[in-house]
């Protein structure tokens, strides 16, 4: 049943070109295949065909134009066997019916709003005809698509249009050739009625890309941004990879039920309309970052997804970490760099290191799965980018652009490993990577501790470091790993300090730990420098240092790295809160120090005032509770973080008024990121200068909310007045809903503000709100909206002592996943740190988990999830 690594081994059949030729229909759409097929020269010879299936019916069969004798093969809903096929390549053609409107799974072909769309990774495809249904068999495809002209006058496949027209009876087709092949999980259709905007691109060799956004009628205002994004994805993938695009269009399809963020099928990306959609007064600042990272994502997947693909899906981190850290490099380069690393860390840190130290830990690269759909994760995804920008301080920028140019042309048209890919940077940079591999092995962040020693008579300083690794699911003993840790070392003036060894040679900011312990003395240093370590987040590690709050007050005034300057702070604040946690505010301290380093970073915020957003925002009540690891109180983390805000307001109060003023944005909304930076900033100074609740000052929270003229305004003051109960928060949550009452994706805003609301009475208006014309239960943005910021998003009230909050989730999980098991997989992964809680709540959360468990018919999705979380 489970799938392994070990086991891998080629299709004994492969298909080199596949015809479609599909007839749309609401419930019953044909699709016949002819496939070329042939024995794979390394399968094993004489062996049957064996083609995977998911739900389907086989209406009819062909070898060769002749229909084989019925006890020749054998087609079951999810396997199509032919006893013995030809010894040669033969054409094969498959007839099958399905019916998109009854795919609730959002797997496959099916409906959204009347638009046939499909979704075919990971193993979608085979949901529409039987296929060698793995990313290894690469085909040419030619798709006919044929559709009542009203129901879909928009006909869209991969590759480029070759020809159309018109049929009797109101009926028209199109078909789409794409030259490239490619897995299966590539292939894309659209039919529908869909208004496009469109638009060109000349790539650097000239060739001219005609690109096109289709979305809804009456949205086409709110696709400029994204189409300005994906013009800059472009130009920025020919400058910064030399990835040039390699078809005549280019299309991107908007759809309301997305189980995902979006899709890279080839020439056509199908996208979570959340992520396309945008006008200053329907998205957020964050929306628009969040559509030019992930319209960039999708497309950069074009060279490191599609042009060069995954042997099979452990290899899923080739594509998707690589894919993940262009884009973060692509966001960099837009924006504030710092301030975009700050983000992906804390990111990361909330999901990823949470994910990785529970029961769903694994490795970037997993060596078994029961379902590949679960591996879609923070792990794979930011850790598998984490160690590309990892490997990239490890051997230098020159050495790592050699390997990615090499990378590309040795393994275009591949479907290619992990490590093909790490042999192309061992080659490039010269070294030997084995030991660097055990980041794609080994499961669990490694932890390091720091300790320094300063001789002022020798003028030595000496940095001693320890790795260590806890144990995680099936792997309780590990190796040593090559940590790269930048550093630098900070003069009592605040200048960075030039860097020797004993014997006087020159070395540079990076310190490879490939061991379990290493100490390095420093000469020069007749009085003591303040250590520097792990710059710009250099290595996912957990990090403990011997720094005094005085030295990491230091640094956040002084350290030349951004990064290190926020983590200063972050550590001041964490420091604080975890021993508030464990034994009460008045008992922990440090509040000073971070108070002096906050005002300090708001009086110098000029400078970019996203970074002092970032600062001024503290480590979340999640955070604090992955610090504590084992006995959390959800109720302890949340008073203690409630009452730092309130002393670090009062020590700040008249500079954070201040701010709200200087940092206004006047002049009509732009969503660029200097703009954007100022009203973070705003919003941050405003939620923590009304955190008192005071009347007066939620009346100007509640002015600033009706008189914002954009998006993010707006909804930073409702997110402050949520904070705050009381008719002015029931007023501002009624206008919005009525203001927005036809704007779906807002009113996800809406649903999602309630949910997270730290209040014993939010579980009864979450339960209400199911109920809502607002939501649906169906729609996967509805339902992460309401439920998923709910069970992710409040830490008090999902983990309400009395266990509520978990049977309701249970209750949500089992309900949606006769449904939709990849989205109810994904809710119930919010039990993911259960294990780390107090007794009585840890308890709870394991009746609930039981209680999914014992469902009669579970998903192998749900499945999987629960028999780990348990495990
Ligand atoms: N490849 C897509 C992306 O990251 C995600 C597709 C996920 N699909 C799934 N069924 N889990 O860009
Ligand atoms: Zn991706």
């Amino acid at each position: 049943k489970p799938v392994k690594l070990s086991e891998y081994r080629v299709a004994d059949h492969v298909v080199k070109t596949v015809h479609l030729d599909i007839v749309l229909h609401p419930t019953a759409t044909r699709v016949t295949a002819v496939l070329a097929v042939e024995p794979h020269p390394q399968g094993i010879a004489g062996a049957p065909l064996v083609f995977d299936g998911d739900g389907l019916t086989l209406a009819a069969i062909a070898i060769d134009g002749r229909t084989p004798a019925p006890e020749a093969y054998e087609a079951t809903a999810d396997r199509l066997v032919i006893h013995n096929p030809p010894a040669g390549p033969f054409r094969l053609t498959l007839e099958t019916v399905v019916d998109p409107q009854a795919n609730t799974q959002l797997m496959g072909l099916y409906r959204s709003s009347g638009t046939w769309c499909t979704q075919c990774e990971a193993e979608g495809f085979r949901r529409i005809t039987y296929f060698p249904d793995r990313p290894d068999v690469l085909a040419v495809y030619t798709t006919r698509i044929e559709a009542e002209k009203k129901a879909a006058p928009v006909l869209l496949g991969n590759g480029n249009l070759v020809e159309a027209g018109d049929l009797p009876h109101g009926r028209h087709y199109a078909v789409w050739h794409d030259p490239h092949p490619k897995p299966s999980y590539l292939f894309a259709l659209v039919g529908g009625d869909l208004a496009e905007v469109s638009d060109t691109f000349t790539t650097r060799s000239g060739r001219v890309v005609k690109l096109g956004i289709f979305v809804e009628h009456g949205k086409e205002d709110r696709c400029a941004y994204a189409m300005d994004a994906l013009k800059r994805s472009m130009r920025w993938d020919e400058e910064a990879f030399g990835c040039e695009y390699d078809l005549d269009v280019f299309n991107i399809v908007a759809v309301s039920d997305f189980n995902m963020g979006a899709m890279e099928n080839k020439g056509l990306n199908i996208f979570n309309d959340k992520y396309v959609l945008a006008l200053p007064d329907t998205a957020t600042d964050q929306d628009y970052a969040a559509i030019e990272a992930i319209i960039a994502h999708e497309y950069f997947h074009n060279w490191t997804g599609n042009r060069i693909t995954c042997r099979d899906w452990f290899q899923l981190c080739l594509k998707e970490g690589l894919t993940v850290f262009r884009d973060q490099e692509f966001s960099g380069d837009m924006r504030s760099r710092a301030v975009k690393r700050i983000a992906d860390v804390r990111l990361l840190k909330s999901h990823q290191f949470a994910e990785d130290a529970g029961p769903l830990s694994h490795p970037v690269r997993p060596e078994i799965y029961h379902e590949i759909n679960n591996f879609y994760t923070a792990t794979v995804y930011e850790k598998g980018a984490e160690i590309i920008r990892a490997l990239k301080v490890l051997i230098g920028a020159e050495a790592f652009r050699r390997g990615m140019d090499l990378y590309l042309v040795r393994h275009d048209g591949d479907a290619a490993t992990v490590e093909d890919f790490i042999a192309c940077f061992a080659e490039a940079s010269g070294r030997d990577l084995t030991q660097f591999f055990l980041w794609y092995r080994q499961s669990g962040t490694p932890q390091v501790a720091v300790a320094t020693r300063h001789d002022p008579v020798a003028g030595t300083f000496t940095v001693d470091l320890k790795q260590t690794h806890l144990p995680t699911p099936g792997q309780d003993v590990k190796q040593p790993m090559v940590l790269p840790l930048a550093f630098g070392l900070i003069g009592p003036d605040g200048a960075e300090r030039p860097l020797f060894t004993e014997d006087g040679k020159a070395v540079p900011g990076v310190i490879a730990l490939d061991a379990a312990q290493k100490s390095v003395t420093f000469s020069g240093h007749p009085t003591r420098p303040v250590l520097s370590i792990n710059r710009g987040f250099s290595a996912p590690i957990v990090l403990k240092t011997d720094l005094t709050a005085a030295d990491l007050g230091f640094l956040a005034r002084h350290d030349g790295d951004a990064y290190n300057r926020w983590q200063a702070i972050q550590t001041l604040a964490t420091d604080h809160l975890v021993a508030a946690s464990r034994k009460g505010a008045a008992l922990a301290g440090g509040v000073d120090i971070l108070a002096d380093a906050l005002a300090a970073v708001l009086a110098d915020a000029g400078r970019d005032p996203a970074f002092a957003a970032q600062a001024l925002t503290l480590p979340s009540e999640s955070d604090i509770a992955r610090e504590l690891g084992a006995e959390v109180d959800p109720d302890a983390i949340h008073a203690a973080r409630r009452a730092l805000r309130l002393a670090i307001r009062s020590r700040l109060d008249g500079t954070l008024s201040d701010a709200l003023s200087r940092f206004a944005t006047p002049g009509p909304y732009s969503p660029d990121a200097a703009a954007a930076g100022r009203r973070a900033l705003c919003n941050v100074a405003l939620d923590l200068w009304a955190s008192g609740g005071e009347a007066d000052r939620l009346a100007t929270v509640a002015a600033r909310h009706r008189d914002a003229d954009n998006m993010t305004d707006r909804f930073a003051a409702l997110a402050v007045l949520a904070q705050h109960p009381g008719a002015d928060r029931e007023a501002a949550l009624e206008a919005f809903r009525e203001r927005y009452r036809a704007d779906a994706l807002i009113l996800d805003k809406w649903l999602a503000l309630q949910a997270a609301i730290p209040e014993a009475a939010t579980l009864d208006r979450v339960k209400a709100l199911l109920a809502d014309p607002a939501f649906a239960m169906t729609n996967p943005n509805r339902l992460r909206a309401l439920v998923g910021s709910f069970a992710s998003g409040n830490q008090t009230q999902f983990n309400r002592p009395d266990g509520a909050g978990y049977a309701f989730l249970a209750e949500v999980v089992i309900a949606t996943d006769p449904r939709n098991p990849q989205v109810a997989a994904r809710l119930l992964s919010a039990f993911r740190s259960w294990r780390g809680l107090e007794a009585g709540r840890r308890t709870l959360a394991r009746a609930a988990l039981e209680r999914v468990a014992a469902t009669a018919t579970l998903s192998a999705d749900v499945r999987d999830i629960v028999a780990r979380s348990l495990g």
